[in-house]
This record gives structure tokens, C-alpha cells and sequence, in this order.
């Protein structure tokens, strides 16, 4: 009996989920617009660049493995039949790629509409990229800052254009030392891999927060989200989660849902002049106090800007 009683909780439990998760309902094209999207190889990202490449845009998928960004690719010319969909190499642990992928696309590209920093990882303790970063940190938080800056440019003179950062929940939760970023202190006893991608998290918030006062007036806005919580290759490299998958499963968005509120936040008309702001299920929602604080922001942006050498 109490078994049935579980499993109509469970089913109560999805029933809820499918008719809270927001769903972007604007029918805007893209016709002549360009779009990046990092990490569009996989669940959300790769949902986004789908329906964005629907609508007509010129999308280019940002992926640091070619045979999947090549596939991905290949899928969503396939599926949504415009064939100015692209695959870029894009290692966000890598600054020389970001370097070289950023170079690329001021190069190339007359315009830059909408830019997506989708791609994360949650996996990582104490592993050390070629720049002699914590690795999570560097594709979560670094890479994204340093590409953002370097498209700064082209987004100003495209404007108005729009920047996204797929944040989540769980950095109300995050915390970070300014003056131990990158985790000098952490030794691999104290090391905790869920603390670190919170605090990255939080970092995607505050740097939306900085750049929107940084970009008043350019016609350049800045937003986060949290996706939801979504079937994606992600909550798989989670620890605890990866034993009971089965059952997580079952309270999870699917990733086109995951892709939603990304895609309101890159096309709603209403949200033209919306900035510095944090949505989830296609609504504006509250971040934590710690994401809304205007002066850790600047001094996350001009720490950041130090270790990545931009300035
Ligand atoms: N799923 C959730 O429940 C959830 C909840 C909250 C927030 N989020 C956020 O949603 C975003 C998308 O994640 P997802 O759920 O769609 O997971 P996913 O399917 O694992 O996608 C992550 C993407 O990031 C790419 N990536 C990883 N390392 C990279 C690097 N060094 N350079 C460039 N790209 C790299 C991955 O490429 P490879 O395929 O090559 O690894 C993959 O395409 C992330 O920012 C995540 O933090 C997800």
C-alpha cells in the first residue's frame, strides 16, 4: 500500500514540475542575427543553439571536442533546416583557445547579437589547467569571463545585444574567498568539489551584476539563470546524485525545458532593456544577497581581470 502511496506522490511530484517549468512563448526571429553558444554540443546548450538556428539566426556552436561539436551541428542543420549553423573549437580551460576563438570571431563576423556562456562542469577537484588554474574554476568562471571581455567590442557595436550566463540555484549556497580564487589554499583533504561549482555559480551571477553597470548605456544587457534542474550529461558527474539517477530522473526537466528560460532571456522582445537580472522558469527570481552585492561584483570583476592578464 505505501508503495502506491509513493509512486502517487512521485507522480503528483512530476505532474507539478511539468506545469510550473516556464516556457519561453515568444515567436521572435533571429533572421540575421548571431548567436554563440558555448557548450552546445550536449543537453541545454545544444537545445538552445536548436531553437535559436529555428528562428533563423546564424549559430555558432562553441565546443572543445570537434567530433561532438561537429555532430551537433550536423544535427541541428538536419532538424531545423538552416544551414548557417557552425562548429568553432572553444577549450574554455584553455585561455590560448579562448584567445584564439574570440580573434576568430572578430575577425569573421560583421556582428555579434546574442552570446550565450552555457557551458560548465561540475567534476573537478584539484586538477590544474595549462594556466595554472583550478580547472572548474577556470572553464566555470575564468573562460567565460575572459571570452566575454574579449566580444565586449562587437556585442557594443551590434548593439542592442544581449549576454546570457547560465548560472543555478545552488549558488545560494556559494561562497568564495576574493584573495583565494584559485583555490592556492585548498589542499586535496579540504578540497570540496560541490563548494567550488557553487562558488563558481555565484561568480556567473556577480559578473552579470558588474557588467550591467559596466554596459549602461551601450545598448549591451547583461542576465543569469538557473536552468531548473535538468537530465543532462552534468547531474550524471554528481557524486551523490549518480547513485539514485533513476529517481532524480523523475523530478528533472528534459533538456529542451532546461533550454527555456536561456532562450526567453536571448529573444523576448519585453526583456529589450532588461539588465543585470535573475530569472528562472521565464521569470525574474530573487539571486542570493551575497549575488546582489554591487561592490563584490566589482572587485570579482578586477580580481578576475588580473588573473586572466587583460589588463
Ligand atoms: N543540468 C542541470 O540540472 C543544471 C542545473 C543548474 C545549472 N546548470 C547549468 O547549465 C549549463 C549547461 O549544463 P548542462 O546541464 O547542459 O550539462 P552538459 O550537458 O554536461 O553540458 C555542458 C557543456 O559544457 C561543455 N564543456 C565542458 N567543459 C568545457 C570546456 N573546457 N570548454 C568548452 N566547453 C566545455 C560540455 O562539452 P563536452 O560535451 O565536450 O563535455 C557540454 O557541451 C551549465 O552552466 C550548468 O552549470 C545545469
Amino acid at each position: 500500500m505505501w508503495f502506491l502511496y509513493l509512486l502517487f506522490l512521485i507522480f503528483l511530484s512530476w505532474v507539478y514540475i511539468k506545469l510550473t517549468s516556464g516556457i519561453c512563448k515568444s515567436g521572435q526571429h533571429l533572421v540575421g542575427k548571431v548567436v554563440i553558444v558555448t557548450g552546445a554540443n550536449s543537453g541545454i546548450g545544444f537545445e538552445t543553439a536548436k531553437n535559436l538556428a529555428e528562428r533563423g539566426a546564424r549559430v555558432i556552436l562553441a565546443c572543445r571536442d570537434e567530433r561532438r561539436g561537429v555532430t551537433a551541428k550536423d544535427q541541428i542543420i538536419t532538424a531545423t533546416g538552416n544551414p548557417d549553423v557552425h562548429y568553432l573549437h572553444l577549450d574554455l580551460a584553455c585561455f590560448k583557445s579562448v584567445r584564439r576563438f574570440a580573434m576568430n570571431i572578430n575577425t569573421t563576423q560583421e556582428r555579434l547579437d546574442i552570446l550565450i556562456n552555457n557551458a560548465a562542469i561540475y567534476g573537478s577537484t584539484l586538477i590544474k589547467t595549462e594556466d595554472g588554474l583550478l580547472l572548474g574554476m577556470q572553464v566555470n568562471h575564468f573562460g567565460p569571463f575572459l571570452l566575454t571581455c574579449l566580444l565586449l567590442p562587437k556585442l557594443k557595436s551590434s548593439a542592442p545585444s544581449r549576454i546570457i550566463n547560465v548560472a543555478s540555484m545552488g549558488h545560494h549556497q556559494g561562497c568564495f574567498d576574493l584573495n583565494n580564487l584559485n583555490g592556492e589554499k585548498e589542499t586535496d583533504k579540504t578540497v570540496n568539489v560541490r563548494k567550488m561549482y557553487y562558488a563558481s555559480k555565484l561568480c556567473n551571477i556577480l559578473m552579470t551584476v558588474e557588467l550591467d553597470r559596466r554596459l549602461k548605456g551601450t545598448g549591451v544587457t547583461a542576465n543569469s539563470l538557473h536552468p531548473g534542474c535538468v537530465d543532462t550529461g552534468i547531474i550524471t558527474t554528481i557524486p551523490v546524485v549518480k547513485h539514485v539517477l533513476f529517481i532524480v530522473r523523475v523530478f528533472c526537466k528534459n533538456p529542451w525545458e532546461g533550454a527555456q528560460t536561456t532562450v526567453h532571456l536571448a529573444v523576448a522582445p519585453e526583456l529589450a532593456a532588461t539588465s543585470g537580472r535573475y530569472f528562472q522558469d521565464c521569470c525574474e527570481a530573487k539571486p542570493s544577497r551575497t549575488a546582489q552585492d554591487l561592490e563584490l561584483a566589482r572587485e570579482l570583476w578586477e580580481v578576475s581581470e588580473k588573473i586572466v592578464q587583460i589588463k
